[in-house]
């Protein structure tokens, strides 16, 4: 079997424990092994210890220098809208100069012109874009990704981004409720035509449904409606709540057993302690609310009430242009007040447990998928720390080397 050995690295650094998701103080316990290696053997994990415990191995192990490097596992995305096509710089010079990301989506620009430019993609051109944005995720060191559906808003678009994330082997989940598109009256008559025309081929594309509970798009009652009738035909339940107004998502994600509330922007403390006392995790977007200026979600207050809470870039044209997971790890300490080790643990084990996942990525330890990313810094806290940094040096995958950057 094929196998790789980092070696003579200053940290690995790596979720403590063995269950997922972690909550409260757990979410701190990072194990921090010095002067240490980690060995994969073919796409698995086979050992991570100290460099004065490894004994000798045959030399047909590959070995990647790892002196003055950090080691972290491979990055979890758990919420983006990677496919797409087009982008949004008008929109966001209007913005710049005073035009709210409401104002825009109310007058048919904002989503909408996303799903114009997505309709007329075709799937050959969605998939040149994914290729595109996996690229820039790899980068900046995430190796597991979720993308939405959610800019076709017909069939055949809705069916072809799903179909090009999963082909492109990402997470798909259908978010057939992200706005009613103009071809129909309104939210009720478009969630008949999604229900009917979408839900039963897009069940069986994607791993989780979503939708967007919010003033301006879909309200409780058809979020029940369209989620309730995802859930019967086998898919995990997601949702875009709290992102401007409180619009009950949570009481929803609670009733129906949701795997996650994504945005929380809005969330007040009967919303905190309802998510803490559940088992629904809290997905935080800081880059969101910090590119539309907006307040940052409750963060402190959900993880010191037991919440379980991931993190995720939200990376999409409009509200969130950004790939970098190393960016969001900095604006969790920053902004929202976690320390490294719980932004650590929440866009890894976390975020892997939101996508059903947390069995196979999120931990480097023995078994788990050999993703791991080499921080350019002896201290892995520098992922962090760097605002906007190009920290991430290597990127492993399936226990090979998919991306590096050449050594200054
Ligand atoms: O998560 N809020 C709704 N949906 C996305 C943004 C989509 C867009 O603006 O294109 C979000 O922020
Ligand atoms: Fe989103």
């Amino acid at each position: 079997m094929r196998r790789l050995l980092v070696r003579d690295l200053a940290q690995v650094a790596s979720p403590g424990g063995g269950t997922a998701p972690l909550r409260g103080r757990a979410l701190a316990d990072l194990e921090v092994v010095e002067d240490a290696y980690v060995l994969c053997a073919g796409d698995r994990i086979e050992a991570v210890g100290r460099m004065r415990d490894l004994g000798p191995l045959p030399d047909d192990v590959a070995e990647l220098d790892g002196r003055g490097l950090s080691a972290v596992p491979g990055l979890v995305d758990c919420h983006t809208h990677a496919c797409f096509a087009g982008d949004r710089v008008e929109e966001f010079a209007l913005r710049a100069g005073g035009a709210s990301y409401e104002e825009l989506h109310a007058a048919g620009g904002g989503i909408f012109a996303t799903v114009r430019a997505t309709r007329a993609a075709g799937e050959e051109g969605l998939r040149t874009a994914v290729r595109r944005h996996r690229a820039w995720m790899l980068r900046s060191g995430t190796t597991t990704w979720e993308a939405k559906s959610g800019y076709g808003l017909d069939r055949e678009t809705e069916l072809a981004q799903l179909r090009v994330i999963r082909s492109e082997a990402g997470v798909p989940t259908w978010l057939g409720a992200h706005a009613v598109p103009p071809e129909h009256p309104d939210a009720d008559a478009y969630l008949d035509f999604a229900l009917e025309e979408v839900l039963p081929e897009a069940a069986s594309l994607a791993v989780a449904a979503d939708v967007f509970l919010e003033r301006g798009a879909f309200d409780a009652a058809q979020a029940r409606r369209f989620l309730v009738a995802c859930q019967r035909a086998g898919l995990a339940l997601r949702l875009h709540g709290d992102q401007f107004t409180e619009s009950g998502a949570i009481p929803l994600a609670v009733e129906l057993g949701a795997r996650s509330v994504d945005h929380l922007e809005a969330t007040g403390p009967a919303g905190v302690a309802a998510l803490a006392r559940s088992d629904v995790a809290g997905v935080l977007l800081p880059a969101s609310a910090l590119f539309l200026d907006r307040p940052m979600p409750p963060a402190r207050a959900l993880v010191d009430a037991g919440a379980a809470i991931a993190l995720a870039t939200d990376f999409n044209p409009g509200s969130a242009f950004t790939e970098s997971m190393p960016l969001v790890l900095c604006l969790a300490a920053t902004q929202l007040h976690l320390s490294p080790a719980e932004a650590l643990s929440a866009a890894t084990v976390n975020a892997a447990h939101v996508l059903g996942c947390a069995d196979d990525v999120g931990r480097l330890a023995r078994g788990y998928a050999a993703d791991v990313v080499l921080v350019d810094a002896p201290d892995w806290r520098h992922l962090a720390y760097h605002l906007a940094g190009d920290v991430v040096r290597i990127v492993i995958r399936g226990g090979t080397v998919a991306w590096s950057r050449a050594a200054y």
